[in-house]
């Protein structure tokens, strides 16, 4: 079984780099399952029905979120769909569900997505306390479980990676939208890397123009951030796992 995690989607660039790239992916490596970040699809914050229903259209099985879940109000609108989960760690009684159970292949794939706590400016509960909890509900009814955790501290995103490590499948980072070289098994055999990296355009500052960015930094003024244009690029990572154990026997980074 082959799982693939895509990094997080850059506007409209991002949708079409989605678009062109995954079916070669697919074909190439024998994609089963096919996990993707969308909370930056609506051009750079929150993600859109229109937007969502072209990700899906991709054949992709779970949509992730993070700190622009809200960005776009009309989420409330699908926030239910089964293959939309948003940050688990979300106060108790929000809308959405924070992790879905999916079958692939005969397997019961559960997937959990947290957000940190450090340097997000997010209110949420210790997504540590959360994910052990879901945990120890889900693990009796699952064979996998694959973790998003959107953050940006890399401190608490490998920490993140040892507290889980032997109690699932894998751990993968998201929100920083560059692709980090750390991928490896953990001790107890969980796959774990920083971040996958983003989907969208190549030469931008993390998806967004480079020029607004530029004028942001150099004058601290509030110029509004728009989405980058041109070549695109498509980030991720994937994680080939052992039909007999559940466990991954390889992971490997996408950068194309
Ligand atoms: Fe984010």
């Amino acid at each position: 079984m082959k799982i693939l995690a895509i990094g997080d989607i850059i506007g409209e660039v991002g949708v079409k780099e989605l678009k062109n790239k995954l079916y070669q992916i697919r074909q190439k490596e024998e994609i089963d399952f096919v996990i993707v970040n969308g909370e930056n699809a609506a051009e750079g914050m929150g993600i859109t029905e229109k937007n969502f229903n072209d990700i899906i259209s991709q054949n992709v099985d779970v949509v992730t979120m993070g700190n622009h879940t809200w960005g776009k109000k009309e989420i409330f609108k699908f926030i239910d769909h089964p293959k939309l989960i948003r940050p688990a760690n979300y106060p108790k009684g929000v809308v959405g569900k924070g992790y879905n159970i999916y079958e692939c292949k005969n397997k019961k794939i559960a997937v959990i997505n947290l957000i940190g706590r450090v340097y997000m400016n997010v209110l949420s509960e210790s997504p540590f306390l959360v994910v052990a909890d879901i945990i120890k509900n889900i693990k009796d009814k699952t064979d996998m479980i694959i973790v998003d955790f959107h953050a940006e501290a890399t401190g608490e995103k490998i920490t993140m990676g040892y507290y889980l490590d032997g109690k699932v499948t894998a751990v993968f980072g998201t929100h920083t939208h560059v692709q980090t070289a750390d991928e490896r098994i953990l001790p107890k055999g969980t796959a774990y890397i920083s971040d996958i990296g983003m989907t969208g355009t190549k030469n931008s500052a993390l998806g967004m123009d480079v020029s607004v960015a530029i004028k942001r930094f150099e004058t601290a003024l509030p110029e509004r951030y728009k989405v980058a244009t041109g070549e695109g690029t498509l980030n991720g990572v994937i994680f080939d796992i052992n039909d007999k154990t559940n466990k991954v026997k390889a992971i490997t980074r996408v950068n194309m």
